[in-house]
């Protein structure tokens, strides 16, 4: 999977930069054509020529000068990277690339790259645990940046714990799973998450408890494997996942619209979208004036999206969520067949630790030949990876089931 690409090696000042002359080696034999540029505290610990004799490129250390043949080093390095893996990572290099902070020739090049970076980070322990660095480590995983987790073990310092850098062969099969494009690489995926929001007037209206977090997990986890998603997002309370298309919505009428003119296209929909079954008849166009004991509305029935995408749908995998209380899987199993979807996720709303809001779920899938799944109680952004890798294995085996088999 190396093979021709153009990987630029980053090493900052660490004592395991030996390891990394060995990560050149291999590279360089699995056909890659590496680069290596070093920090000046890099240096202390590994001489440049080693690396230039073991990539056969000469080794960029300084802003200004010794980047032969290369026409303003940083722009240059970076447009020549297919990757950039940067390793071992110092705990001041990371605070430096997740503030912008360029400041040498490494952090300038980083900061003009738009490739995949991978960074192997190796200090130790109580550097390693210490909030700032974790709060950079999160923003870099925010923008996309693949961490690779330090291995326990002895470290330089005499101690013991957290903070090796993984072993040569770990890091290159690391910075293979980059090129990997993922299980739904070239497939557009279409998930709804949040409550839908339905005025009783301007400033009141009928909603759900649904935070949106099983569906902006799910958004993530189809990104992470390579689709493009939308997500269209009712009344959430986190933030929606970076690298996906967002499409703000209230009612469940305007979600249906805003599904209806993508359905077409998308290759599979994820119902997780808590959408309201009525409406207000009539919302007052002026706040409503508490002037009678009694406050009647009139509720009438929202369409019900998934059932209606069940009948229109040609090839496209359809999965739904149901949040029940009682008897769930008798209600899911006539959800999953009345509205003709591929599987179902059922979830008892009322179990601890499941349902709205919560950081995890309590989950079964039933299938369409009565095969059930039973989860235990998981992350939402685990059960997310289970729903994304079923979508996956549906699309990839094309198993569809009949058009309008309701
Ligand atoms: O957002 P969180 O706080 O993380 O909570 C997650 C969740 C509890 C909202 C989620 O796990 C969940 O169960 N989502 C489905 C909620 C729901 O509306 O369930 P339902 O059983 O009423 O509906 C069945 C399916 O039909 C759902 O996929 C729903 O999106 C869809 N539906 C329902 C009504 C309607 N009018 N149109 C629909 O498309």
């Amino acid at each position: 999977m190396l093979a021709e690409k153009n990987i630029l090696i980053g090493v900052t000042g660490g004592i395991a930069a030996y390891k990394i002359v060995e990560v050149a080696s291999r590279l360089k034999k699995s056909g890659a054509n590496v680069r290596v540029m070093m920090t000046k505290n890099a240096t202390e610990f590994v001489s440049p020529r080693t690396f230039q004799e073991i990539t056969g490129n000469a080794v960029s250390v300084e802003m200004f000068g010794d980047a032969a043949n290369f026409h303003v080093a940083h722009i240059s390095l970076a447009d020549f990277a297919d990757a950039i893996l940067i390793a071992p990572a110092t705990a001041n290099f990371l605070a430096k690339m997740a503030h912008g902070i360029c400041d040498d020739l490494l952090t300038t090049t980083v900061l003009a790259c738009d490739k995949k970076i991978l960074v192997s980070p190796s200090m130790n322990t109580k550097m390693f645990d210490n909030p700032a660095t974790q709060a950079n480590l999160e923003i870099l995983k925010s923008r996309g940046v693949k961490i690779l987790e330090p291995a326990t073990g002895n470290l330089a310092c005499g101690t013991s714990g957290k903070g090796r850098l993984p072993e040569p062969i770990e890091i290159c099969a690391e910075l293979e799973k980059i090129f990997d494009s993922g299980t739904l690489a070239g497939k557009k995926i279409l998930v709804t998450a949040g409550g839908t929001v339905e005025a009783i007037d301007p400033v009141r209206y009928i909603g759900n408890r649904s935070s949106g977090r099983m569906g902006c997990e799910i958004a993530k986890s189809a990104a992470e494997a390579g689709a493009e998603v939308t997500l269209i997002a009712g009344k959430i309370e986190v933030e929606p996942p970076k690298n996906v298309t967002v499409i703000r919505v209230e009612s469940a009428i305007k979600m249906r619209e805003e599904i209806l003119k993508i359905f077409d296209s998308v290759d599979a929909v994820i119902m997780s979208a808590a959408v309201a079954d009525f409406r207000v008849k009539n919302p007052a166009a002026q706040k409503i004036k508490k002037s009678d004991e009694t406050l009647t509305l009139e509720l009438v029935k929202n369409p019900d999206i998934l059932r209606e995408l069940g009948t229109l749908k040609k090839n496209q995998i359809l999965v739904g969520f149901a949040a029940e209380t009682q008897n769930i899987l008798d209600y899911a199993t006539k959800k999953l067949v009345e509205k003709n979807l591929n599987f179902i996720v059922a979830n008892d709303v009322t179990a601890e630790g499941a349902g709205f809001s919560v950081p995890t779920n309590i989950a079964s899938i039933i299938w369409r030949d009565g095969n059930v799944e039973n989860f235990p109680k998981m992350k939402k952004s685990e059960l997310a990876e289970k729903i994304i890798e079923r979508v996956a294995n549906l699309l990839d085996e094309k198993k569809f089931f009949p058009v309008n088999d309701v």
